[in-house]
């Protein structure tokens, strides 16, 4: 008997592709991604990845050709998926946003009464219009949605936003959210026992891979009478370990921290009288 694949969708190019495979790799999961592939069969671990554009992920993973997919929680939305949303994964935020020219006079929503919007989310724009009682026309299409006030074909847009650059350089102004998004692991129900042991497999690495992401783990000299003053600033998963140096009245002590609270640990560690700080990244991390 053939051992049981998991089948995940990514997406094939585009803003969550390269943090898609970044995440797949931390998880120890080699495959060749060539360009132009449409699937690869990874070597060490039974998943089959389909390199897929990002709209249609959901369709391949209800439609069972994919059994879990990442995709943004934009696509989602603006297809009214039932899929289960099994993770958020922390990356591709990006939020879906209406923006116009900058010589158009916006106040408030209500300036967009009467105008063309185009958009590849016209199901979420409606509802967005629809709720603030605004009526104006949706131009749904599908791709290079930016332009399309400069050829005259809208008067706004209403499109996907991460670093801003795609607005900028069309001379538009980003005036009202929608919705954020970021990418999620979503999945179809009703896999059969081998496969969900194999996504729960995968599971366990990816968190494990997201739970490291978001710490650091810290190791510094300090002087034996200064350590409980660095054990305060150093809370650790249960409390730092501490042994002793060769060097007599010193000590070696090692901690995970929050990754937004290293420099200021590592400032406070230092006046403290820490000596030989490092700050090194954590792979994988198991609680
Ligand atoms: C979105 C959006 C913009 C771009 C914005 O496209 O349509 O083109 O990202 O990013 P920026 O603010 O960093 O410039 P997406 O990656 O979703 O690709 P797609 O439209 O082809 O699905
Ligand atoms: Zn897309």
């Amino acid at each position: 008997m053939r051992a049981a694949k998991l089948k995940i969708a990514i997406q094939r190019s585009g803003r969550l592709s390269d943090s898609s495979l970044d995440l797949l790799h931390k998880c120890d999961v080699r495959f060749d991604n060539g360009l132009g592939k449409l699937k690869s069969v990874a070597h060490n671990f039974p998943l089959e990845i389909l390199f897929i554009r990002d709209d249609d992920i959901p369709r391949y993973v209800e439609d069972a050709v994919a059994d879990v997919g990442i995709v943004g929680e934009n696509v989602l939305a603006e297809q009214a998926s039932s899929l289960t949303r099994l993770e958020k994964l922390g990356f591709g935020r990006c939020r879906l946003s209406v923006a116009v020219p900058n010589a158009f006079e916006y106040t408030n929503i209500s300036s967009l009464a009467g105008k063309r919007i185009a958009t590849s989310y016209p199901g979420l724009l409606a509802n967005f219009l629809r709720e603030n009682s605004v009526d104006a026309e949706i131009h749904s299409i599908s791709g290079s949605v930016e332009i399309a006030p400069s050829v005259g074909l809208a008067d706004a847009v209403c499109d996907l936003v991460s670093s801003g650059n795609t607005l900028f350089s069309n001379g538009l102004s980003e005036v009202k959210v929608i919705m954020e998004s970021e990418a999620t692991l979503i999945a179809r129900s009703g896999l059969n026992s081998a496969t969900q042991a194999v996504l729960d497999s995968l599971m366990f690495r990816l968190r494990a891979v997201n739970a490291a992401r978001e710490n650091k783990y810290i190791m510094l000299n300090a002087p034996n009478a200064k350590l409980p003053e660095i054990q305060l600033l150093l809370p650790g998963l249960k409390s730092p370990t501490i042994t002793p140096l060769g060097k007599s009245g010193w000590s070696s002590v090692q901690s995970v921290i929050g990754r937004s609270d290293v420099w200021k640990v590592v400032e406070k560690v230092k006046k403290v009288g820490a000596k030989g700080v490092l700050v090194v990244s954590i792979d994988q991390m198991i609680r």
